[in-house]
């Protein structure tokens, strides 16, 4: 039996990977241009970094963790989402004593056992930031211009921004009871999975999937129109400076989000065709997490973007994104001696900053094949007579023009523009 890779995982084969790439170094510009700085985390925590962090009582920690004990008796999780890994950074690093806001992007994987399907991946790859240390609702409106902007720039169209506030824990128990009591006298129809969460987060009955609860989403009390003074103060300035730099959104009541941490901010960009699997940004604001991890209280706000999800969405687009074009020069030879100064050749190329190799050890004809199968943009040949009279032919394979030149100008030729 040959070896398949686990379900839900995927290779990024070597013809996918200029695509990948062009799409993570896009990321780490739009961020630092924002002024944002990069942390990695460990793949592994302590679980209970994410039992504290996330919730309980949500689908990742219900059911979702890959956790195991390691050989010391600790349990340990697989990152299944960047927040709560960069907030426990923050503060054991002591970033709460920068001066404040401190800004952190990171592209890293994540693991979640879910059922897999288009879209979703048991292991996958988020671009997320994180800002900590701003109360002001215009980072709230920033956080979501960063990530609009930047899919925006891949050249994604169509997009949707959905926004909406969920309130804190001064507003959000009286909107709770509220939701249950309205849900109370129909929980006879409720789907199973809105019954059991009716008890354990009732705010999730908002954004059911499940036919038989649509009806009553649509008249389920708002958010919005139950926030105390100091939430209400910060969902109008958020939407007036989301107006104010000009970004479309649209005001959506079952957009409540899967993750315990969130207060007052929710946001989500989906693509046109909607659907809980294709939405490709997912944030908002934790303005609770740090002190539920033991920091003092510090607000918080961020995003996490499913780069998987990205990458599908440039491909149904059909968008060919503008990938720099690099030089990669394969040095062909006819003979032993040819054969040493070719490896000689690519080894100064290499050493000058360039991307070369050395043909394989075969005819020139077959060489030459396997210049077009690597997708080599030129390549120098190399016999008997070119070393004799120190000029080698260089040959452009996409014009197959062909021209000589010596071997210093050669050099300089492929190692310049890199
Ligand atoms: P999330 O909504 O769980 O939020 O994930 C954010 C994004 O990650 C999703 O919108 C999607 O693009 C991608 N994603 C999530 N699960 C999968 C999966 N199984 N397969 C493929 N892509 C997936 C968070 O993770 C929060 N930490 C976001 C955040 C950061 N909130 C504040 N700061």
């Amino acid at each position: 039996m040959v070896f398949q890779s686990p379900r839900g995982t995927a290779d990024i084969l070597p013809q996918d990977q200029p695509q990948w790439r062009f799409v993570e170094q896009a990321a780490r510009r739009m961020a630092y241009r924002f002024g944002y700085d990069e942390i990695t985390t460990p793949i592994f925590e302590d679980t209970d970094l994410f039992s504290r962090g996330i919730g309980s009582s949500t689908d990742i920690l219900e059911k979702e963790t890959y956790t195991f004990p390691d050989r010391g008796g600790d349990s340990m999780t697989l990152r299944p989402e960047g927040t709560a890994p960069v907030c426990r950074a923050y503060l054991q690093h002591g970033m709460n004593n920068l001066p404040q806001p401190v800004k952190l992007f990171y592209i890293v994987p994540n693991f979640r056992y879910e059922r897999p399907q288009s879209g979703r991946y048991r292991a996958f790859n988020q671009f997320g930031i994180e800002v900590f240390g701003e109360q002001d609702a215009y980072i709230d409106a920033e956080v979501i211009e960063l990530a609009w902007k930047y899919l925006e720039a891949l050249g994604l169209k169509d997009l949707s921004l959905t926004i909406n506030s969920i309130g804190d824990p001064s507003c959000r128990p009286k909107y709770i009871e509220h939701l249950k009591d309205y849900y109370h006298p129909h929980i006879a129809n409720l789907c199973a999975d809105c019954n059991r969460r009716i008890n354990t987060n009732p705010l999730r009955l908002l954004d059911c999937k499940n036919d038989p609860c649509q009806e009553l989403i649509e008249s389920a009390p708002k958010s919005i129109e139950m926030l105390c003074p100091s939430c209400d103060k910060h969902w109008n300035s958020l939407v007036s400076n989301l107006s104010n730099i000009g970004l479309k959104h649209t005001v959506e009541n079952r957009l409540v989000r899967g993750l315990d941490y969130y207060t007052k901010t929710v946001f989500e960009i989906s693509p046109p065709d909607d659907g809980r699997m294709s939405v490709i940004v997912g944030g908002g604001r934790y303005d609770g997490l740090l002190e539920e991890l033991g920091g003092s209280p510090t607000p918080g706000i961020g995003f996490g973007m499913g780069i998987e999800r990205v990458i599908e969405n440039l491909r149904r687009q059909k968008i060919s994104l503008n990938q720099q074009n690099e030089q990669k020069i394969m040095v062909a030879h006819i003979g032993n001696e040819a054969k040493l100064e070719a490896i000689k050749l690519a080894s100064l190329i290499r050493s000058n900053g360039g991307t070369s190799l050395v043909a394989p050890s075969r005819g020139l004809r077959s060489q030459l094949k396997y210049a077009a199968h690597i997708k080599a943009t030129e390549v120098v040949i190399i016999g008997d007579d070119e070393i004799e009279s120190g000029l080698f032919p260089v040959r452009n394979l996409a014009n197959s023009e062909q021209k000589s030149f010596r071997k210093e100008e050669i050099i300089n030729m492929f190692t310049q523009n890199q």
